[in-house]
């Protein structure tokens, strides 16, 4: 039989350094849960669709069942734990339950990963233009309206505050 390839990689994930021997053609998403147990990460399509295993890789939003594990090395990897080292909820994240922007939870970490990371480099955003950087997220239970009641108050109420 064949012997696949194993590659010892090492990244930050929410601050914590990470060495592991992952297979080649692994997923960053099968390893972040399957090896590492950072189940905050969901499993949707797991082909690039729903937005729901939605991290930061090194800042920007990035579907990590369509990021081989090896390309991670040397990077760092944020979930939705990593938004609140101190163990409190991100005020994002308190946005989205003010606003009944969360329902089963399937999609929120997904969700809110995106919209913090585009928040952060558009500051100033409309709710027009958070639609569209919202569209590869799906939601199956709240409608949207929701979601972008919630992150609109989150630019008004604490981005512009800053
Ligand atoms: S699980 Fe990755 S985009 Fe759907
Ligand atoms: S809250 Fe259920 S899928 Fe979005």
């Amino acid at each position: 039989m064949k012997e696949r390839t194993r590659l010892s990689i090492s990244f930050e994930l929410n601050g914590s350094p990470r060495r592991i021997e992952v297979e080649a053609h692994r997923t960053l998403l099968s390893v972040l849960r399957d090896d590492l147990g950072t189940v905050d990460v969901k499993e949707g399509c797991d082909e690039g669709v729903c937005g729901t295993c939605t991290v930061l890789l090194d800042g920007r939003a990035v579907s990590s069942c369509l990021v081989l594990a090896p390309r991670v090395h040397g990077a760092r990897i944020t979930t939705l734990l990593g938004l609140s080292p101190d163990g409190r909820p991100h005020p994002l994240k308190e946005m989205f339950v003010r606003h009944g922007a969360v329902q089963c939870g399937f999609c929120t970490p997904g969700m809110v990963l995106t919209a913090y990371a585009f928040v952060r480099s558009h500051p100033q955003t409309t709710r027009q233009e958070l639609r569209k950087a919202l569209a590869g997220n799906l939601c199956r239970c709240t409608g949207y309206a929701k979601l972008l009641d919630a992150v609109e108050a989150y630019v008004r109420e604490v981005c512009s505050v800053r």
